[in-house]
C-alpha cells in the first residue's frame, strides 16, 4: 500500500474527521486502483483471481464501460482480452482509435462466477468505484457497452435494443449506449448498428477536439 493510501486508510478510521469514503478521497487512478484492489465490499472477490480495474489513458476523452471481467480477463488482470475483447479491438481499429487513447473499464471489477450477470447488490457495491474513475478521468464521452453499463450510468429502465444509438447528456458526460461486443458474437446483425453508434461517437469526438 502506498503512503497516500495508508494515510487515507488511517484517516477513514476517524469517522468524524473524515466521513468521506476512501474512493472519494482518491486523487489519482493509481490511488483508486489500490483501493479497488483491496476491496471486500461484496462476495465476488472471494471467487475471482484478480481485480480488473481497467486500463488505458488516465486522461482519456473517451471511456468505454463493459459489464465485468470474464474468465480471460480474470486470468490476465486486464479488461476485454477474450473473444469479445478481440472484437472490441477490431471495432476500435476500424474507427482509428487505439486502446492507449481511450480508457476501458467495467461496471464490476471482479469476475462473477461462471460469467453470470452481476447481482444488483454486487453492482451497488462496485458502482462507486466506476463513479470515482469517471470523476478522476473526466472523459467527455462514455460508451456503455451493453445493458448493464447503460442501466448503471444512464437509467435503470434503459433497454439497449431500444435506446442504443441515442446520446444522453448526463452528469457532465455525453453517453452513448450500444450493444456489448459479446452480443455481436452471438448475433452478427448487431454489427451494423454498433458501427453506426461508433461513427456517431467519432463525429462527436472530432467536434470536441476541433
Ligand atoms: N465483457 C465485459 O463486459 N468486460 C470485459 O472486460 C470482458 C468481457
Amino acid at each position: 500500500m502506498t503512503e497516500n493510501v495508508k494515510q487515507l486508510t488511517l484517516l477513514s478510521d476517524f469517522k468524524t474527521e473524515s466521513p468521506r469514503p476512501l474512493w472519494e478521497q482518491a486523487n489519482s487512478l493509481e490511488e483508486l486502483t489500490e483501493i479497488i484492489t483491496a476491496c471486500r465490499r461484496c462476495r465476488l472477490r472471494d471467487g475471482c483471481h484478480q481485480v480488473v480495474c481497467g486500463e488505458g489513458n488516465p486522461k482519456a476523452d473517451i471511456m468505454l464501460v463493459g459489464e465485468g471481467p470474464g474468465k480471460a480477463e480474470d486470468e490476465a488482470g486486464r479488461p476485454f482480452v477474450g473473444a469479445a475483447g478481440r472484437l472490441l479491438d477490431n471495432i476500435l481499429k476500424a474507427v482509428d482509435l487505439s486502446r492507449s487513447e481511450v480508457f476501458i473499464g467495467n461496471v464490476v471489477k471482479c469476475r462473477p462466477p461462471g460469467n453470470r450477470l452481476p447481482l444488483p447488490d454486487e453492482v451497488k457495491a462496485c458502482e462507486p468505484y466506476l463513479r470515482a474513475q469517471l470523476r478522476i478521468i473526466k472523459p467527455k464521452i462514455v460508451i456503455c457497452l451493453g445493458a448493464l453499463a447503460g442501466k448503471t450510468l444512464v437509467d435503470p429502465s434503459l433497454r439497449v435494443t431500444r435506446d442504443r444509438g441515442q446520446w444522453v447528456d448526463k452528469d457532465g458526460f455525453l453517453i452513448m449506449p450500444t450493444f456489448h461486443p459479446a452480443a455481436l458474437l452471438r448475433d452478427p446483425r448487431k454489427k451494423r448498428p454498433v458501427w453506426e453508434d461508433f461513427q456517431s461517437v467519432i463525429k462527436r469526438y472530432d467536434q470536441l477536439k476541433a
